[in-house]
C-alpha cells in the first residue's frame, strides 16, 4: 500500500516563488509515491483575513495555483478545508487531549507574544482563540486523512509533531492504534528561497517575487533586487549574489556554469545579470502564467474540482472520527 502524503496552503496572500520551491514543487513530486492528499487551509486564513472579498478570491487563487503548478485532482485528492465538517469534530475531541501549555509553547503564538511584549503591550493584543488553538486545528488536518508524511517547511515542524503528540496521547489513552501517528517531510534538498532583499522569501518580509504576475510586473519586482556597490567591469562572486541563488532554481546546470562565468570574469553589470535572470524565470513561469489565467477566468470551474476533491475526501474523514468517536465511548 502506498504511503499517505497530505499538506495545506494558507490563502492568506498572492502565492510566490517561495511557496512553489518550497511547498508546491516538492508536495507534487511526493504525490508521484505517494496517495496525496492536498488542500486548501481556509479556516486557518479566516485567523487574520476579515475580509470577505479578499478571501474568497485569495482561496480561488491558491486553488488555480496549485492545479497551474501540475497537480492533476484526478490524481490528487483536492478540497478545501471548510468543505469536510468533520475537521471541526475532530478538532474538539482532539482538544480534550491536548494539554493548554503545549499550546503556550507554539511558535507562532509566543511569536505574537514577544512581539506584544516588545512593544510594550498586553501579551494578548490582537491574539484570537484561532491563534492560540492553531496547532489541534491543523493536527485535525493531518489525522483525519491518515497521513503518513506531512512535507512542510521547516516553520511548521513544529505543529507537525505537536499533531504526532496528539495521536499518540490518544492511542496511549485507549490503548490501540486509533490515529495514524504522523511525520514531518522536510526535503533536504529544497532550496531556501531568497527574496529581494536577500533575506528568506516571506510575505512578512514584503520581498517576495509573485508567481503569476503578468509578465511586466515580474520584470519590475525582479529589477527592485537588492545589490551591492560593485562596478560593471568588477568581478563578482555568484555564491553571495540573490541573483545568481535565484537564476539557479531556473536554469540548466550548463546555464548556471555559463551565468557564473559571466560573474567571476567582471563587465557584466547587475542590471544585465537582472535581465537575465528576468527572461530564465519568464521562461519557466510564462506557461503556468498562461494556465494560471485560464483557470481563473473559469472560477466555476475551480469550485468544481474542489467539490469533487470533497466529495472523495469525506468518506475517509468520516471513517477516521467514527473510529475515535467508538474508543471514546461516545458512540456506542
Ligand atoms: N499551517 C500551515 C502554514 O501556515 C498550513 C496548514 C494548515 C497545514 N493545516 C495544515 C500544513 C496541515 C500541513 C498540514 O503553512
Amino acid at each position: 500500500m502506498r504511503k499517505i502524503s497530505l499538506t495545506g496552503i494558507k490563502p492568506t496572500g498572492d502565492l510566490h516563488i517561495g511557496n512553489y520551491f518550497g511547498t508546491i514543487r516538492p508536495a507534487l513530486e511526493l504525490a508521484k509515491t505517494h496517495d496525496a492528499r492536498y488542500f486548501i487551509a481556509d479556516y486557518h486564513a479566516l485567523n487574520i483575513m476579515k475580509n470577505p472579498k479578499e478571501l474568497s478570491a485569495t482561496i480561488r487563487h491558491v486553488a488555480a495555483g496549485w492545479l497551474a503548478s501540475g497537480l492533476d485532482p484526478e490524481k490528487v485528492i483536492f478540497y478545501r478545508q471548510s468543505s469536510i465538517p468533520e475537521t471541526f469534530e475532530l478538532t474538539t475531541m482532539l482538544m480534550a487531549f491536548t494539554p493548554k501549555g503545549q499550546m503556550n509553547r507554539a511558535h507562532a503564538y509566543k511569536a505574537a507574544v514577544q512581539e506584544n511584549n516588545e512593544r510594550g503591550n498586553d501579551p494578548d493584543a490582537g491574539i484570537n482563540m484561532g491563534l492560540f488553538t492553531y496547532p489541534v486545528l491543523m493536527a485535525a488536518d493531518i489525522i483525519l486523512f491518515d497521513s503518513d508524511i506531512v512535507p512542510v517547511g521547516q516553520d511548521q515542524v513544529q505543529h507537525v509533531e505537536m499533531a504526532a503528540d496528539m495521536a499518540q496521547a490518544v492511542n496511549f489513552n485507549y490503548k490501540q492504534e486509533v490515529l495514524k501517528v504522523p511525520q514531518a517531510g522536510v526535503q533536504d534538498d529544497v532550496a531556501v528561497v531568497p527574496g529581494l532583499d536577500g533575506r528568506k522569501m516571506s510575505k512578512s518580509y514584503g520581498n517576495v517575487i509573485p508567481l503569476f504576475a503578468p509578465e511586466k510586473d515580474l520584470r519590475k519586482t525582479i529589477m527592485r533586487i537588492v545589490t551591492n556597490s560593485q562596478g560593471v567591469e568588477e568581478p563578482k562572486d555568484p555564491d553571495t549574489s540573490q541573483i545568481f541563488l535565484l537564476y539557479k532554481l531556473f536554469a540548466s546546470p550548463e546555464e548556471q556554469a555559463a551565468f557564473a562565468a559571466r560573474y567571476r570574469a567582471g563587465g557584466m553589470g547587475w542590471g544585465d545579470a537582472k535581465e537575465e535572470l528576468f527572461r530564465a524565470v519568464n521562461r519557466v513561469l510564462s506557461p503556468m502564467r498562461e494556465h494560471y489565467n485560464a483557470l481563473m477566468a473559469d472560477p466555476a470551474n475551480i469550485d468544481r474540482i474542489l467539490a469533487q476533491g470533497a466529495e472523495k475526501a469525506r468518506p475517509i474523514a468520516a471513517a477516521t472520527v467514527k473510529r475515535f468517536r467508538k474508543a471514546t465511548g461516545i458512540e456506542a
